[in-house]
C-alpha cells in the first residue's frame, strides 16, 4: 500500500511513522509512507499556503492550489487509477474499525492535514472522497488524526501484525469489547487469578470469555449489542447477565 500525508508540519510525523508496528510494516515493504510538505507546491514567491476567507470573518483558509498541484503531483507518481483522497476534519464522518478495514482493502491513500485553519471548499467538492473525524473534539491541526486512521488501517495489511498481535480478536473486530487479561503472578498482592483461567480446560476458558466480554460489553458500549447479531449462546448468556444484574 502506498500512503502520503500532505501537511505543513511533517517532523510531527517522525516519531510515530519512525517506531514501532508501523516501523516493522515499512520495514516489510507492507506499507510506504510517504510524508509530503505542500508548501513546496505553492506556486507564488512567498510559498504561501493560506489566504484571507472572502466575506470577512477571522482565520486564514487553505488556498486550493498548493494541495490540488500536490495531489496531481502524487497521483502522477503513483500511477495507479484512482487512490482515496481523504480529509480530516472534525465535520466528517466519524472513524470506525469498518472504515479502517475498508481502507486497509485500498492501494493509494492521499491524507491532507490543515492545521489552525480552514479549507477553501473547492478542496472538498472538487479532490477529496472521503471526510473523516476521529472523535467529537477539535485538535489544533489533522496531522495528528490522520495518524491514528493511519495506524488503525496499516495494522491490519496482510502480514504487518504477528500472531501474539493478531487483530482478529480486537474489540470492534468481533463486535464485542475484548475480554479481560491476566498474566502472572496467579496472586498479585492477594489480588487471584480467576480459578477458571488455570484449569486447562480450553472450552470453559472460551465460554468465560466469551461470557465477560458481554458482560463488558452490555456495561460499557450496549449500542454495540444493539447492532451486532448474537449467537442463541451468546442471547442466552446475555439474558443471564442481565438477571444477574437485576
Ligand atoms: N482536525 C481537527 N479536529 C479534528 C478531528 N476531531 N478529527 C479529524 N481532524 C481534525
Amino acid at each position: 500500500m502506498q500512503i502520503d500525508v500532505l501537511t505543513l508540519f511533517p517532523g510531527m510525523f517522525s516519531g510515530v511513522f519512525g517506531e514501532s508496528i508501523l516501523k516493522k510494516a515499512q520495514e516489510k515493504s507492507a506499507v510506504n509512507l510517504q510524508v509530503v510538505n505542500f508548501r513546496d507546491f505553492a506556486d507564488n514567491k512567498h510559498k504561501t499556503v493560506d489566504d484571507y476567507p472572502y466575506g470577512g470573518g477571522a482565520g486564514m483558509v487553505l488556498k486550493p492550489q498548493p494541495i490540488f498541484d500536490a495531489v496531481a503531483a502524487l497521483k502522477e507518481k503513483a500511477k495507479t487509477s484512482r487512490p482515496r483522497v481523504l480529509l480530516l476534519c472534525p465535520q466528517g464522518e466519524q472513524h470506525t474499525q469498518k472504515k479502517a478495514e475498508e481502507l486497509s482493502r485500498e492501494d493509494h491513500l492521499i491524507f491532507i492535514c490543515g492545521h489552525y485553519e480552514g479549507y477553501d471548499e473547492r478542496i472538498r467538492t472538487h479532490l477529496v472522497t472521503d471526510e473523516i473525524s476521529i472523535g467529537d473534539y477539535v485538535l489544533t491541526g489533522g496531522e495528528l488524526a490522520a495518524m491514528v486512521v493511519i495506524d488503525s488501517v496499516v495494522r491490519l495489511l496482510p502480514e504487518v501484525l504477528g500472531n501474539a498481535e493478531s487483530h482478529q480478536q480486537d474489540s470492534y473486530s468481533t463486535g464485542l469489547l475484548e475480554h479481560p487479561h491476566y498474566t502472572r503472578p496467579v496472586d498479585f498482592r492477594g489480588l487471584k487469578v480467576p480459578e477458571i483461567l488455570i484449569s486447562g480446560n480450553h472450552k470453559l476458558i472460551e465460554e468465560w470469555r466469551m461470557k465477560e466480554a458481554l458482560k463488558r460489553t452490555f456495561a460499557r458500549r450496549p449500542d454495540l449489542l444493539e447492532k451486532m447479531e448474537l449467537t442463541n449462546q451468546q442471547s442466552k448468556w446475555l439474558e443471564e447477565i442481565k438477571k444477574e444484574l437485576e
